[in-house]
């Protein structure tokens, strides 16, 4: 069921990794003067919270994460930004997030219980407060059940590796590349599978020929009628 036209607006887009979910999100929020929350990001801090503690991660225990969960924050970023930004102990943290430590073991503290509801308790608050597009892979299912828009992206798995490596490098990635990318995401999409899972109330938009301006400007259409 979805929530009547009075209560602020919500679009969820969830999907697998390497979808086009955030720079999408980005794009759709700056279209509707809107912000952009991005959920893997905060799953992505709190990890980095936890490396910057030690220990192996087969060792770290839900109490430690959820510890070190609490410097953990997102700021509204610049006036006129139309995103958040990721804080680690208030200071920016944007390089650390993406770096492969954090890819390599996000995975492992997302599927923490408790760690899913404190990260589902920040993203709620967040949208009190502003209008947003947020992403993820339960934000149309976990969190946000009324949204009024819910969105699932899908590519095929050879086309989000091709998207991820031509944006890590700036050029056509060779057959060899695509074919690692593709079979890293793929063991990312096994083990985030349980979290991954699309509302039956979404609209589903495969993404893998189409370009992201299109992407962006179907969503945006559907987001004005339910505004
Ligand atoms: O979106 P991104 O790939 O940056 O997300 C990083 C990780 O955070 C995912 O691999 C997944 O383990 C976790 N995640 C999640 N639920 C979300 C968003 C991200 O479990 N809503």
């Amino acid at each position: 069921m979805s929530s009547d036209s009075r209560s602020p607006l919500v679009v969820t887009i969830d999907g697998p990794a390497a979808s086009g979910k955030s720079s999408t999100s980005q794009m759709v929020a700056e279209a509707l003067g809107m912000r952009h929350l991005d959920s893997g990001m905060i799953y992505r801090t709190v990890t980095a919270a936890r490396l910057r503690i030690g220990g192996p991660p087969a060792s770290w225990t839900e109490e430690s994460v959820l510890a070190a969960a609490s410097r953990a924050t997102v700021a509204p970023g610049a006036p006129g930004a139309t995103s958040f930004e990721p804080r680690l102990d208030g200071a920016e943290c944007e390089a650390e997030i993406r770096g492969e430590a954090v890819t390599a073991t996000v995975s492992l503290v997302a599927k923490m219980p408790r760690v899913r509801i404190w990260v589902n308790a920040l993203v709620r608050a967040t949208a009190a407060t502003h209008e947003i597009v947020v992403d993820g892979r339960d934000m149309g299912t976990a969190v946000f059940p009324d949204a009024r828009l819910k969105v699932w992206l899908v590519a095929s798995p050879a086309e989000r590796a091709r998207r991820r490596v031509l944006q890590r490098t700036g050029r056509e990635p060779t057959a060899a590349e695509v074919a690692l990318e593709t079979s890293e995401l793929e063991a990312r999409d096994l083990k985030d599978r349980q979290q991954t899972q699309p509302a039956t109330d979404a609209v589903w938009i495969d993404t893998t020929g189409i370009t992201q301006a299109e992407q962006v400007r179907r969503i945006v259409e559907l987001a004005t009628a339910k505004r």
